[in-house]
Formats: structure tokens, sequence, C-alpha cells
């Protein structure tokens, strides 16, 4: 198991536990993380479940696909450096204490 640190867009903390190969999208939705809405399911058509990868965390993902960065051009909140679609985001072990924020909007 790995934790991921989310900071929600009210600037409070969760701290959630999931297993490798499990999606940062998943580790919202199993825990309830409230501001990703992921509405397509993670078949990378809706852009909802943008949210900012920590600067020290983003390099460690694959570059986004042509489709992720087409949604990306549209999220509802601006999109910045460490902006990515959580259900493109595979978490391997040793990332192990990722920061992830959650937008403010989704749509
Ligand atoms: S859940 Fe729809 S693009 Fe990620």
């Amino acid at each position: 198991m790995l934790t991921v640190n989310f900071i929600l867009a009210d600037g409070s903390k969760r701290a959630v536990q999931i297993a490798p190969g499990r999606t940062v999208k998943e580790a919202a939705e199993d825990n309830l993380i409230p501001g990703v809405l992921a509405l397509c399911g993670g078949t990378c058509t809706c852009g909802t479940c943008h949210v900012y990868v920590g600067d020290a965390w983003v390099e460690r993902f694959a570059k986004p696909s042509i489709d992720e960065e087409g949604l990306l051009e549209g999220t509802a909140a601006e999109r910045r450096e460490g902006s990515r679609l959580s259900c493109q985001l595979p978490l391997t072990e040793d990332m192990d204490g990722i920061t992830v924020t959650v937008p403010d909007q989704q749509q």
C-alpha cells in the first residue's frame, strides 16, 4: 500500500491508502475525496478528474497522451504545470507520499 496526500479545494488535507497499480482517480473515489467527479468513469473522455500533481511527483508519470492533452486544454479550473487527469495516473510503490491537489471546480 502507498499513501496519497490529497489537498482539497478548501485547503484541508486527507491522506489515503491505496494499492500500487491503481490510479489517483481511484484513490479519490474509493475514499470519497470531494471535487474529483470523473464522470466518464476513467476512459479519458470527460476531463472532470483534473488534479494538480505536486512538483516533486509529476515527472514520475508517463507524459499525457494526445487525448489527455486535449482535455487538459479545456478543464474548468485553470491548467497549471502539474495539471493531469487523475484517471490517467497509475500509482507505483515508489510514489508513496505523493501530493495531489484537487481544483476548486471540474465543470
Ligand atoms: S475520469 Fe473522465 S477523463 Fe478522467
